[in-house]
């Protein structure tokens, strides 16, 4: 008998076999990621942000990438520790590796709505560095 997996059945089973653990195939460093020219969202899924909630951070991810209509378009990846530790979970959107943390649920859906979708960064989750940099850029 043939057996078949739901999406969210697949969804599940990559969170929880891929958070936390750094030697796995599917979680790459988040350089390797900005050196590819496909835009992608790179979700940190070291030890802390684990820790912080990375996992509820994916499924929002998954469900609104597949509510706006983008799952073709744009991927998303596990990464490794991106350094943001102290404020996780992080994420990076590329291209131009913006680097959003302390994220939930909802604000990583509005990152997926707002600047995947749209082209709009979402300021305030942006790490406090990267934010008043492109602050000055823009100014
Ligand atoms: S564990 Fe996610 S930024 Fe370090």
């Amino acid at each position: 008998m043939e057996r078949k997996f739901t999406l969210p059945f697949l969804i599940h089973m990559m969170v929880h076999t891929t958070m936390g653990k750094h030697s796995n195939d599917q979680v790459v460093k988040v350089e390797k990621l900005l050196h590819s020219k496909q835009p992608c969202l790179g979700i940190c899924a070291g030890k802390h942000c684990a820790k912080s909630g990375a996992k509820h951070v994916i499924r929002a991810v998954q469900a609104a990438l597949a509510e706006a209509g983008l799952m073709g378009s744009i991927t998303y990846k596990l990464t490794k520790c991106q350094d943001y530790c102290d404020d996780g979970p992080a994420m990076t959107v590329i291209p131009g590796a913006y680097p959003y943390v302390a994220l939930c649920p909802d604000s990583a859906r509005q990152v997926v709505f707002d600047h995947v979708r749209d082209g709009r960064p979402v300021h305030r989750r942006l790490h406090k560095r990267f934010r008043r940099k492109l602050e000055r850029r823009l100014a």
